[in-house]
């Protein structure tokens, strides 16, 4: 080609691709840049409005943290791709809730939900395509379809050329695989996004300036953070899948007779006449009379929840009518709900309406919405990607989405009846931080659970890190401390007889032979879960913040932290609420190493003071609890109750730690209901001046539900 000719080319394409985007600001410090045309049911379209009143308060941002007019898009045979050039220096995060990777840089993440984590690609429960930076910035790519980032991992050819000197440096032959493969790879200045199988895309940009308030801001633009019941953050106990109304009456009974706290209890499959797939009808053998049933275990102050998943059993009474808004394929023979289609909505919500939720169920886990494992092709239950569905999906991108739509069309139920609710649920998406929902899993790494709830606070989800099983007694409390610094703390003994403190060998436990020391677990257990009781009104305020400033309850030091290189890379390390560091003990240990950040921390069982900016060798007994206290705190501490009622009174103690402690707030609301939406709520501030404590409470919703019985100077 001509010389001349290579220009005027050159020229049409910088034209074609400049004409190409379009980039709009859509609230502060959130920019959206749109290519070619993207397609229908982008996850925007399910979102919930933006808080606009929380991301007007943050700090203006004029002008976008990246440039996003260099954002280099191109129209492939295969769909679009998206190449941003970044800084070597800078490291990227999130991806939504990742299992094995916290520092995602040098990555390749494939943003597919999938039941069980496979290999270390991206996979997982709540993958999704959104990263932020240290620089100050998040992105987002708007589409349920199977998305690719490489995260400045692949070198390009010039980049290479130009980086003479390693070329230079003589390359020794190596003689094993490991040190053939396992080097890392090479560093590249980009970062590339492919979606497949459409003609244009829409690229959200969040800016900080610290990653602190690009969460902020995605979790506004979600809608807010959702504020659980205050019983959702409770204690809560699933029973085994086959009992009866008798033996769940009786697990009840077995935690008021020693005054264990437990708000809830869920019933697994055999509630159902059929549950693979899901009749949604109780069974008359195991529930001859659910109305009697329900209104005992309320009365016993019991919440109860029911597992079920989607996929709707030829048996069920909502069989026929849901057929026609379900895809063409089935799931475990059952007929799969189309959730974006209003006909397909009204059936399931309608029935589960009138037949639990105005009947007193208090919540629901929502199963198998995560599509099965895609490495065991022999036993894929999930619909396919092939499939079709009413509403003009396709299996891939209904996929991606399931989850989200179940949630959504469940929780509007609460909503609607002035009920608020906590579920659990396996799958989830983008803009789901207005859910008040917890994920989890049948994975059990305990390692890979405290580095999900590490990485929960990039993706505005709750994640459970649930309790089941264990191998030892060390493992049981280390276990059980963890599910206390989380923001789901569950029992899930689906398997199980017996509660796993009396005995934790699966085998043992359904013969009901008790560990011979099940007296002493116990009661290890009654009391951390008391200590749980305890932070309720101080984790329901993380919440409130959460829902009016977008805050993250969980989240990494990185967040809090993030000039401070060493949290970089901690991923067993994070924060819960304003000022708690939490450090779990892994699996069986009494011992690890525990970063600081800077400033004064205090040991929560003993007050000892530690010196921020260091790293500590860091013992405990199986007594004490690997939380420390950030100085300059206020910390609220109410006196555990067994349960949650709307009436409940929390007296509370308050701890002083250092001078000067800085004031606080608690959210004060009537917390079973969302009358805080029309401004029933109050602020109840603590602060602490000289050597006294004040309480100022503004705000009008009528009653107290915190008393301030005394003030704790704890160290100075
Ligand atoms: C699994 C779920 C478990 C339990 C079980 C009951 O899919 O993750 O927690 O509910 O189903 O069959």
């Amino acid at each position: 080609m001509k010389k001349e000719s290579l220009l005027i080319a050159i020229l049409i394409i910088t034209f074609q691709f400049t004409q190409a985007q379009t980039i709009e600001k859509v609230a502060n410090g959130i920019w959206k840049i749109t290519y070619g045309t993207p397609e229908h049911h982008l996850p925007t379209e399910f979102k919930n409005p933006t808080a606009f009143s929380g991301l007007n308060k943050m700090p203006a941002i004029h002008v976008a943290p990246v440039d996003v007019k260099t954002i280099h898009f191109k129209q492939m045979s295969k769909g679009v791709l998206a190449e941003m050039k970044v800084d070597t220096s800078e490291r990227f995060y999130g991806f939504g809730l990742q299992t094995n990777t916290f520092d995602q840089t040098g990555m390749r993440r494939e943003i597919r939900t999938n039941s069980w984590t496979v290999g270390n690609i991206g996979f997982g429960h709540a993958p999704m395509p959104f990263y932020i930076s240290t620089k100050g910035y998040g992105v987002l790519v708007n589409s349920s379809r199977y998305v690719t980032f490489y995260v400045a991992s692949k070198g390009k050819l010039d980049e290479r050329v130009r980086n003479k000197k390693e070329n230079q440096k003589e390359q020794k032959v190596v003689l094993n695989t490991v040190q053939l493969y396992g080097k890392a790879v090479t560093p590249s200045n980009e970062v590339s996004i492919q979606v497949e199988g459409t003609k244009g895309i829409e690229i959200y940009v969040f800016a900080g300036p610290e990653m602190l308030q690009v969460m902020q801001r995605y979790n506004l633009f979600s809608g807010g953070g959702g504020i659980p019941p205050m019983w959702g953050l409770g204690f809560k106990y699933r029973g085994k899948a086959t009992f009866t109304d008798k033996q769940i009456q009786e697990t009840g009974q077995y935690f008021r007779n020693h005054h264990i706290p437990c708000d809830m209890i869920g019933l697994e499959p055999g509630w159902q006449t059929a549950s693979y797939s899901c009749s949604f009808a109780w069974n008359p053998k195991n529930f001859p009379n659910p109305s009697s049933f329900i209104d005992s275990m309320n009365k016993n102050g019991f919440k109860l929840n029911l597992w079920e998943h989607a996929y709707t059993h030829p048996t069920s009474p909502i069989f026929q009518k849901i057929a026609p808004y379900s895809a063409n394929y089935t799931v475990w023979g059952g007929a799969v709900p189309d959730f974006i289609s209003a006909g397909g909505r009204k059936v399931f919500g309608d029935y589960h309406e009138n037949n639990f939720v105005k009947k007193g169920i208090a919540a629901f886990k929502l199963d198998e919405c995560d599509a099965a494992d895609y490495t065991k092709a022999d036993r894929e239950w999930s619909f396919p990607d092939i499939a079709t569905f009413p509403s003009g999906l396709d299996g891939e991108q209904m996929r991606q989405l399931y989850g989200l739509l179940y949630q959504k069309t469940m929780l509007n139920l609460y909503h609607k009846n002035n009920i608020r609710t906590m579920f659990d649920v396996r799958a989830s998406h983008l803009f789901a931080a207005p859910y008040t929902s917890a994920l989890y899993s049948d994975m059990y790494s305990h390692a890979d659970f405290v580095r999900m709830i590490v990485n929960s606070g990039f993706s505005g989800v709750n994640w459970s890190p649930e309790l089941r099983e264990t191998s030892n007694d060390a493992e049981l409390v280390r276990r059980l401390q963890t599910i206390t610094m989380s923001a789901h703390m569950v029992a899930n003994c689906w398997y199980l007889s017996q509660p796993p403190w009396l005995q934790y060998n699966i085998d043992k436990n359904n013969n009901n032979e008790l560990l011979p020391n099940y007296k002493v677990l116990e009661q290890k257990a009654k009391k951390l879960i008391e200590l749980r009781m305890s932070l309720l009104p101080y984790l329901y305020s993380a919440f409130a913040k959460y829902h009016f400033d977008g805050t993250p309850p969980f989240r990494a030091l990185i967040i809090d932290y993030p000039t401070d290189k060493n949290t970089w890379k901690i991923d067993d390390e994070y924060m819960m609420g304003e000022s708690l560091l939490c450090a779990p003990f892994l699996d069986s240990s009494s011992e690890r190493t525990v970063y600081l950040p800077a400033g004064n921390w205090y040991d929560y069982n003993t007050n000892k003071k530690y010196e921020g900016g260091k790293e500590y060798s860091i013992s405990m007994t199986l007594d004490q609890i690997p939380m420390f206290v950030k100085d300059n705190t206020l910390l609220p501490l109410a006196q555990p109750v067994e349960y949650v009622t709307p009436s409940t009174v929390f007296n509370i103690s308050c701890k002083v730690y250092g001078n000067p402690a800085t004031a606080v707030k608690l959210f004060e609301d009537n917390s079973s209901n969302f009358n805080f939406e029309k401004g029933q709520y109050n602020w109840l501030s603590l602060s602490w001046k000289g050597n006294n404590g004040n309480a100022l409470r503004t705000g009008n919703f009528k009653q107290q539900v915190y008393k301030i019985i005394d003030w704790k100077k704890i160290a100075q």
